[in-house]
This record gives C-alpha cells, structure tokens and sequence, in this order.
C-alpha cells in the first residue's frame, strides 16, 4: 500500500510514537528537489577529505542526520560534519550497533527520515568513509525502503578509510594486474586465511583493530607482515598510522585499518 503523502506541517498531527508515514518523490519543497535520502560518505575522518560534492548535498539538504550512540553522544561522522561544515546542523540518530544485524535497531531512525520524507524534506545521511562500504547506511536505507519503497535514495561517495590510510602510510595498494580483498575481521585474524591463500593479491583489513596483534602474527607467519601498514584513528584525535609491526603491540580502536601489500613486489 503506499503511503499517504503528508504536506508541510501535517507531521504534528500523527499520533503514537512510531513515524511510518513517507514521500513519495513527486512533490518537492519549494525549491523544485524532490523529497530525496541521501547517503553523503563524509570520508574516515579528516575534515578535509569531505568533497565538494558532499558538502553540497549536506547544505541542500532540509535536514541532516548522522548516526550516534546516544543523543548526548556526538558521533564520528556528526564531528566531521561540524568541522567542515559548521553551519549545517545535524541531528542525532540514535543506532546501537548489534552483531546479529538485528534489523530492529533503524526502526526509530528509519521512522524519523520518513516522516521527513512524508513532509517533503529532502534528508541528508551523514556516513563514515564511503556509504556504500560496510556502512550503517545500506541497513538504514533499507528500513527506509521498507517504509517508503517510492522515495528515491542516493548516496554521495566519499573517501574511504583504506585510501586514507594508503596515503597517510605512502603505500601503493594496487599496480598493474594486482587484486585487492576488501575484508573485515572483527572475529579475529583468522578472515585473513582466505585472503592471504592468493600471495599476489593485497589485502585491506576492516574492524580488527581489537585482533591487531593477533593479525601482525598471523601475517608474520605467512610471510607478509612486510610493509604492512596500520592506521588508527585516522584524520581523528589521537591518530597512529605507520608499519603494522611498530602498531601491532597492544589492541588498537575499531577505527583501525590494515593494508598488505602482494607477496614478491620488487
Ligand atoms: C563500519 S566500517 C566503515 C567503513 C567506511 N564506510 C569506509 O568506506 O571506509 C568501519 C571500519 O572502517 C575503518 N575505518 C573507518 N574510519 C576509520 C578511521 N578514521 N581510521 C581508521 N580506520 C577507519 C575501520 O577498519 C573500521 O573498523
């Protein structure tokens, strides 16, 4: 069934707790953009790693939201947004990450974007890194869609983590035919194995900040803890990015990344 298209101001009216309602992509606000989510990647950190592009999509935008912990919690991608857009003003969202992917967590925040939506607003999403990357927005924007299957979604790209990693580190990821395994290791160095069976790929590692020590031996074992790098925190208060054997003494944060370079590089 779709849902009724509610008009500028008519969102007071609805009673209960729960927003279901949404737009549906034919009616704009006044300044001919149709009510839109937009995923906007606000890169890993650094304030000047968000592009022109994403700063334009955060200051069209009727509202900006980004993810957080709590609401007297300011979030990764809401302090990003702060230093390099200190105009725009960005509201909370409320997302307890939960490792068994438990879909009920964005209902409150899906809730929220679509009855901005159903009021004609086009939504700003701010994301760490790249939205379409491991990024709380792809779940999100699917509770959205669940709501609103006619509103239209877009995201921005931004920077990814890897990337700024790469250059902070001054490490080639990829050369002529070499492949790269993008992957996660949240659950220890051992999603490394199949990653590393090819020695000419490179790998980039995800969520195993807490593994890194385990992962350092892991590749040393392999053979390819040389010229591995690591980053923390990169572009944040209290960033570390250098040789993953000089980092790799005590577990590092969740915002930590790996590269490893192809076995055999000359
Ligand atoms: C949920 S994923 C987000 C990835 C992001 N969408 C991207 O495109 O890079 C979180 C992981 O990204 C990496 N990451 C994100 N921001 C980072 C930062 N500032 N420094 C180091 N690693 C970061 C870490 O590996 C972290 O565990």
């Amino acid at each position: 069934m779709r849902h009724r298209r509610f008009r500028e101001g008519e969102g007071e009216r609805r009673s209960g707790s729960q927003e279901t309602g949404c737009g549906d992509g034919e009616a704009s606000h006044g300044d001919g953009m149709a009510p839109t989510l937009v995923g906007v990647g606000v890169g890993p950190g650094d304030p000047e790693h968000v592009t022109l592009e994403a700063l334009r999509a955060l200051r069209e935008a009727d509202r900006v939201f980004a993810p957080s912990l709590a609401l007297d919690v300011v979030g990764r991608a809401e302090s990003i947004v702060r230093e390099a857009a200190p105009e725009v003003q960005v509201e909370r969202l409320v997302i307890t990450m939960r490792r068994d992917g438990d879909s009920t967590v964005y209902a409150d925040a899906a809730g929220r974007i679509a009855a901005a939506l159903d009021r004609g607003e086009r939504v700003a999403f701010a994301t760490l890194g790249d939205p379409n990357i491991y990024s709380t927005f792809s779940s999100l924007a699917r509770a959205v869609r669940a709501l609103c299957p006619d509103a239209p979604i877009e995201t921005v790209a931004g920077i990814m983590a890897f990337q700024a990693l790469a250059a902070r580190a001054g490490f080639v990821v990829l050369e002529g035919t070499e492949t790269l395994s993008l992957i996660t290791a949240l659950d220890g160095p051992g999603a490394l194995d199949g990653a590393l069976t090819d020695r000419s790929r490179a790998v980039a590692v995800y969520k195993g900040g807490r593994h890194l020590p385990a992962i350092a031996k892991r590749l040393a074992a392999a053979g390819r803890l040389e010229g591995a790098v690591a980053g923390e925190l990169l572009g944040l208060p209290g960033e570390r990015a250098g040789p993953l054997d000089e980092l790799a003494d005590a577990p590092a944060s969740y915002l930590a990344t790996v590269l490893v370079p192809p076995a055999g590089r000359p």
